[in-house]
């Protein structure tokens, strides 16, 4: 058997272009989260930034037509890292992509905020891509700690409090 040390906590899981799978990622993203004992709301912001970052990758990256879509959820302490890649048209300009209310696609009414609501709900957001190769997308957001340990620090022998580490 090979134990890799030092390997992160992380899920990856692939899964074809169909609008249903977005629902899935965002079921996976939730339930790996779950072990931080997260809130309702770091869940809730969690769930919407994977809800847009997927359904970019099937409605823009493969237009409707089917690709694979790779989902990476790492934890870091309490940072979760979500990365999502698809193998689709790419983006020419990102900077223009990302601005609030861009979208190339208005005749579907779609808002144009996606980016903005992935930046607005997680710490940090960004997007590689290339013309005819793909996007990809990684975010990443800190979890608070949960409020038994804040309220009820046990000093602890390094002198830390509020850890919820494992001995
Ligand atoms: N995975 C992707 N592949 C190709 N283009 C993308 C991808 N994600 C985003 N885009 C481009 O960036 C634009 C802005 O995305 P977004 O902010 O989510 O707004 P919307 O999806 O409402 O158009 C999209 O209209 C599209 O042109
Ligand atoms: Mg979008």
């Amino acid at each position: 058997m090979h134990a890799t040390q030092n390997l992160s906590d992380f899920i990856e899981a692939t899964f074809s272009s169909r609008s249903e799978n977005e629902a899935l990622a965002r079921v996976i993203v939730s339930a790996f989260a779950a072990r931080l004992d997260p809130t309702l709301e770091e869940l809730d912001d969690v769930r919407t930034a994977v809800s847009e970052a997927v359904t970019n990758a099937i409605v823009h990256g493969y237009r409707g037509g089917l690709g694979q879509v790779h989902m990476r959820c790492e934890l870091q302490q309490r940072t979760l890292t979500i990365a999502v890649e698809d193998e689709g048209v790419g983006i020419a300009d990102v900077e223009q992509a990302m601005q609030p209310l861009y979208t190339s696609r208005p005749e579907e009414e779609r808002s144009g905020m996606g980016f903005t609501m992935m930046q607005a709900f997680m710490d940090k957001l960004s997007v590689e891509s290339k013309p005819g190769c793909g996007t990809k997308v990684v975010m990443c957001k800190s979890f608070r700690v949960p409020q038994d340990d804040a309220t009820n620090p046990e000093p602890d022998s390094s002198g830390q409090t509020g850890g919820h580490e494992e001995p």
